[in-house]
């Protein structure tokens, strides 16, 4: 079989390996959208960036048990979303629940305290990479974006340079996780 990885709510996104789907063509909402999209396939991999906070926080439990579903055993979905405990006060104000611009349509603000039960009461098993603790520490796993790339990550965020260079602070980061399915 050949190797699936699918991009969830796209946007501009695209990268190499990796098909990029919109919402019209895989919504987390609709499960009906992933059985026609997947028939009796199974993904190999999903990468899902700033998604998960538009949804309802119902309807996020009810989205991972769905993308658990249609991948294969082994398989990972990985999901980044912004950081609740994330410590700077400009960065919270970009994210919060219905914020600015793009943030005015966010739902719901997740810590890794809130997320990873959403995605292990979907059977799935977690591994954070990158989180800020309630103390306002960073923590980042040994990840690397070429296994699924998550551009608002401290590997790839064009402002998160400085900090790449050790001569300055985190910028912005997002809460990430692999959830695999045993
Ligand atoms: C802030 S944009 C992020 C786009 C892209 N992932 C990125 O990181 O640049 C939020 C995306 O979530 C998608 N989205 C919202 N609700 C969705 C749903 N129920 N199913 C799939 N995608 C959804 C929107 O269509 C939009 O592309």
């Amino acid at each position: 079989m050949p190797v699936l990885k699918v991009i969830l709510g796209a946007g501009e996104q695209r990268w190499p390996g990796w098909t990029a789907t919109q919402q019209a063509d895989l919504d987390l909402l609709d499960p009906q959208s992933f059985a026609r999209f997947f028939g009796t396939r199974r993904a190999d991999a999903f990468l899902c960036e700033h998604v998960w906070e538009h949804l309802e926080p119902a309807d996020g439990q009810a989205a991972a048990q769905l993308v658990a579903r249609y991948l294969r055993p082994g398989g990972f979905l990985r999901v980044a979303v912004p950081d609740g405990h994330h410590p700077d006060p400009d960065y919270q104000a970009l994210v919060a629940v219905g914020g600015p611009g793009p943030a005015a349509d966010h739902r719901v603000l997740y810590t890794l305290e809130t997320l990873a039960p959403l995605l292990t009461n979907a059977g799935l098993t977690v591994w954070p990479l990158e989180w800020w603790d309630r103390t306002g520490t960073f923590h980042r796993a040994d990840w690397s974006p070429h296994d699924g790339p998550v551009y608002r990550s401290s590997h790839l965020d064009h402002r998160n340079e400085a900090w790449r260079q050790g001569r300055g602070p985190l910028g912005f980061t997002s809460l990430l996780l692999d959830a695999v399915k045993p």
